[in-house]
């Protein structure tokens, strides 16, 4: 932010200056407004890296999406970023060790958006052992021949295993839904730490014995790839896979052998390696239900998504602790 230097002491000349990547709904611009400078891209295709470096420079904060990627480059680029808030509770799209080498606060959303995944991750549920996808495809092409005993048989949920990877905040949310359909819920944890009612155990026991097994945890080096060949070989073969974190979570090249050779059931994926890309091979699959990244997409949740993170960028532009800042490891 430039100041002058006066007579009376240190007087701020402009707002400070923020970048915000893509149109924010109104009552996140209303918290801004007035306290800042605000160049919002309004295009409707993402900045390119070059357009991010060159609109960045001059600014203290940067509100991102989690397409956007925010760099080494990026952040080398503006010397005075003070925040980068990315409207998302997973960031892996940011450098955060470099941003905290920089001095530069990471900021993302948590909690307001618990819900909106776990309700999405159910849909997903529900949709794959119940052939919903499948089964609305026939209704649309005018194939359904009627009402018959054995046409479409789904597989039930009631007293089936949900095996929970990563158990933070969303895997405890879609845990705590699964008693309303009659399943026991387990998870696996490379941290110790309680859950009442859910039993722990190791990635390969509640891979060998879950009957649907949902991924919650975040993209990191450690866990890109955790569902890779073996892991998909230890499923059960009556076994669904459902994804809502982060696609390259899942190797989905090995995602689709297994489903090739039936050594799962199905398959749900809110989330792709490479989106918007879908792996052809999962297009053709009948057994996979495939949506665009939905999980927090509620208007209520994107709101307060993106409320959050314009109260980050207001506490950190004016000297106090962020709310949800990242810790970076
Ligand atoms: C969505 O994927 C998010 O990280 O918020």
């Amino acid at each position: 932010m430039p100041v002058v230097t006066a007579a009376y002491g240190t007087v701020t000349t402009s707002r400070p200056r923020v970048l915000v990547t893509r149109r924010l709904p109104a009552s996140a611009v209303d918290l801004l407004d007035g306290r800042v400078e605000l160049d919002v891209h309004a295009g409707e295709s993402a900045l390119t890296p070059e357009e991010m470096r060159v609109r960045v420079r001059d600014k203290d904060a940067l509100i991102v999406l989690l397409s956007d990627r925010v760099d080494r480059d990026i952040l080398d680029s503006a010397p005075a970023l003070k925040i980068v808030a990315n409207v998302a509770v997973g960031f892996d799209n940011i450098d955060v060790a470099h941003a905290a080498s920089r001095g530069v606060v990471v900021t993302n959303t948590p909690d307001v958006l618990t819900d909106a995944v776990a309700d999405l991750t159910w849909a997903l549920i529900l949709a794959v052992t119940r052939r919903i996808g499948e089964g609305e495809r026939i209704v649309r092409a005018g194939a359904w021949r009627g009402w018959s005993f054995e046409f479409m048989l789904g597989s039930s949920l009631a007293g089936k295993q949900l095996g929970i990877v990563g158990p933070g905040r969303i895997g405890r949310a879609v845990g705590a839904r699964a008693a309303a359909f009659g399943m026991s819920v387990a998870y696996a944890s490379r941290r110790t730490g309680d859950w009442q009612g859910a039993e722990p155990m190791s990635l390969d026991r509640l891979l060998a014995t879950s009957d649907v097994l949902s991924l919650h945890v975040p993209l990191r080096s450690e866990t890109r790839h955790l569902i890779d060949q073996r892991a998909l070989a230890r499923m059960k073969r009556t076994a669904y896979l459902v994804n809502t974190t982060r696609g390259a979570v899942v190797d989905e090249a090995a995602l689709v052998w297994a489903l090739g050779e039936r050594l799962i059931a199905g398959a749900a994926l809110d989330v792709f390696e490479r989106e918007p890309e879908v792996h052809p091979g999962l297009l053709e699959l009948e057994n996979v239900v495939l949506t665009p990244h939905l999980g927090s997409a509620t208007r209520e949740t994107r709101l307060a998504m993106a409320e959050l993170a314009a109260r980050n960028v207001i506490a950190v532009l004016g000297g106090q602790p962020p709310l949800t800042p990242v810790v970076p490891r």
